[in-house]
């Protein structure tokens, strides 16, 4: 680090630095190109994210992780990286991005960026160069070029099965016109898997952290995380058989490549953190990425795919801490992100767990049940131990968009399953601000957003949301205020609360568990509306209380006993609710 940048980078560090802060912290999700345009040409942008910077300091938020922001032809939404120290013309420049960064620290809200190392653009220079440079090529083995098998070289190398749906290698063309060889893509043929055993590779990324780093930002979000390192035999699925020995999946030889990173974060100032994208079903092989000197935290997936109900979330939640426990790391919850199916609208169906490959145009919902639901669960994981990451627009109970036209459709999921899939672009639909009409303050002026707004979302933009106190808003702003408030959240121990006085709800339907001695968190996935504890205070709930004082059905609680009472078994149903229910249905 040169002396001008380390300046940088140590003024990265906000004022009063808690190295633990993201043990606990509240992380909110910007998919830039949907969040805020600055400049009306119906594309979110920096400037569009400068601009709203308040709004996210008065809901509350730690930090913000953005999704790629870099140059990129965005086959994939960004995740095709064309230069990673750059910043997309559509977005803004890299000097927005700096004083981005430095605008919401002054805040007291720190950057985590979206870095992506499996994969490359097509069109970034080194795949340019290893197309131009042909066979045999030092340019080459930096990505996974092979020749095809069978006597012509026109069989694919092997039938790995991209996560996109469909066969992951693409043959090239050599310069005469005659076909070449294949190369890797996990994802789109627009998405060449880099060669992660090549040093160039990984000195080239580390670097890319330092960039970044040196920039102030204050974590990496890493994507596609388990997928870097391939079997250099490609053997097809299953033919090598036991723990860390798939051939494209959650290798062993990964954790030497976070350890190298985690040293690189390390040698910061103030307290960097890596967050890992990793969808590896092995709880145990999950947790073994979060070992001390690996990464920080990792988006805990299995939590989010659970089918609504009380015995699927406390099986969950229970494995997730007895998981994490031994490495000494904080989970992370998570009800959604830009990958995935809106909690709106996935509480709101008959199956309620969410699987990409379940995904169908036309699933009936029940919206309104969907959004008491999606209420309740974000009490639940608000007050479960350790950090929290929220979707931008969950917290205005956004539905996902499942009536976009069809010829509008961008996500490459869409495609690549023949049009079955609806793909990821109903849950990136640009946030409705403001107004009575599309583009809702999304962007200046009257331009066409790149994805159309519902014209029901006019009842939704936070303008509407921010004047009426039983909104979805609302109720998040005061839940993140509260959460912020009582040292008992965020990181810590969690009991669980079965020995309930009988009387109160402890129902097989009921979820409820204490935070330290007076706080305490009841979640009802019923129908039917249950009691709460005697000598309970509401701090907040997610529907209001009905007449006699009950917790009605898919709804949540905040609750703060009575001191005398916190550990009483007392049977008498007495409900000393004090304060009014914080929100509204
Ligand atoms: C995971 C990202 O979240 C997703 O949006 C992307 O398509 C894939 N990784 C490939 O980069």
């Amino acid at each position: 680090m040169d002396t001008e940048v380390l300046t940088r980078a140590e003024r990265a560090v906000p004022a009063s630095d808690d190295p633990l802060w993201w043990r606990s912290a509240v992380i909110y999700q910007v998919y830039v190109r949907s969040f805020a345009d600055g400049n009306g040409d119906g594309t979110g942008d920096l400037a569009g994210v400068r601009a709203r910077l308040g709004y996210l300091k008065d809901l509350g938020v730690d930090a913000i992780w953005f999704n790629p922001w870099y140059p990129s032809p965005m086959a994939d939404g960004g995740y095709d990286v064309q230069d990673y120290r750059d910043i997309d013309p559509r977005f803004g420049t890299l000097e927005e991005a700096e004083l981005l960064i430095q605008d919401a620290l002054a805040l007291g809200i720190r950057t985590i960026i979206d870095v992506v190392p499996n994969h490359i653009s097509d069109q970034h220079p080194w795949f340019q160069a290893a197309l131009a440079a042909g066979p045999g090529s030092p340019e080459r083995e930096r990505f996974w070029f092979h020749p095809g098998k069978g006597e012509n070289g026109d069989e694919i190398p092997t039938h790995w099965v991209s996560s996109f749906q469909g066969e992951t290698w693409t043959r090239t063309t050599n310069p005469d016109g005659t076909p070449g060889e294949w190369y890797l893509h996990m994802f789109t043929p627009e998405q060449p898997d880099l060669n992660w055993n090549h040093p160039d590779v990984r000195r080239e990324h580390e670097d890319i952290l330092r960039f970044w780093f040196d920039r102030g930002v204050a974590g990496v979000r890493i994507d596609s995380a388990a997928l870097l390192i391939k079997d250099p035999d490609l053997p097809e699925v299953g033919e090598k058989q036991g723990p860390g020995q798939h051939p494209t999946e959650d290798r062993d030889e990964l954790h030497d490549v976070y350890r190298a990173w985690r040293a690189i974060a390390d040698s910061y100032p103030g307290t960097r953190v890596l967050v890992g994208e990793i969808w590896v079903p092995d709880i145990v092989r999950f947790t073994n990425y979060l070992r001390p000197d690996e990464m920080h935290t990792a988006f805990n997936f299995d939590f989010l795919a659970r089918p609504w109900g009380a015995a699927s979330f406390r099986e969950s939640i229970e494995q997730t801490l007895a998981a994490h426990a031994p490495v000494g790391a904080p989970s992370t919850w998570v009800l959604s992100n830009h990958d995935v199916t809106r909690p709106v609208t996935r509480y709101g169906r008959e199956d309620t767990a969410f699987a990409f490959l379940k995904k169908r145009f036309g699933v009936p919902t029940d919206p309104e049940l969907g959004l008491h639901r999606a209420r309740a669960a974000a009490l639940l994981v608000a007050a479960l131990p350790g950090s929290l990451y929220i979707y931008q627009g969950d917290e205005l109970g956004l539905p996902e968009v499942e009536d976009l036209p069809r010829e509008l459709i961008q996500d490459p999921m869409h495609y690549r399953s023949g049009g079955i899939d609806p793909g990821r672009d109903g849950c990136r639909v640009p946030l409705p601000w403001s107004g009575d009409a599309a583009p809702f303050g999304f962007s200046p002026g009257r331009a066409r957003t790149w994805l159309p707004q519902p014209e029901a979302w006019r009842t939704l933009t936070v303008q509407a949301q921010a004047a009426d106190p039983g909104s979805t808003l609302n109720l998040y702003r005061r839940l993140l205020h509260l959460r912020r408030q009582l040292p008992e959240l965020g990181d810590g121990p969690l009991e669980w609360w079965d020995a309930l006085p009988s009387g109160a709800a402890s129902a097989p339907d009921v979820l409820a568990f204490r935070r330290g001695e007076r706080f305490a968190c009841l979640v009802n996935t019923g129908d039917a509306s249950v009691p709460l504890p005697p000598d309970a205070s509401v701090l907040l709930s997610s529907t209001p209380l009905d007449e006699s004082g009950r917790l009605p059905g898919n709804a949540a609680a905040w609750l703060r006993m009575d001191a005398a009472a916190s550990r009483s078994t007392d049977s008498t149903p007495r409900i000393t609710t004090t304060e009014p229910p914080a929100s509204r249905g």
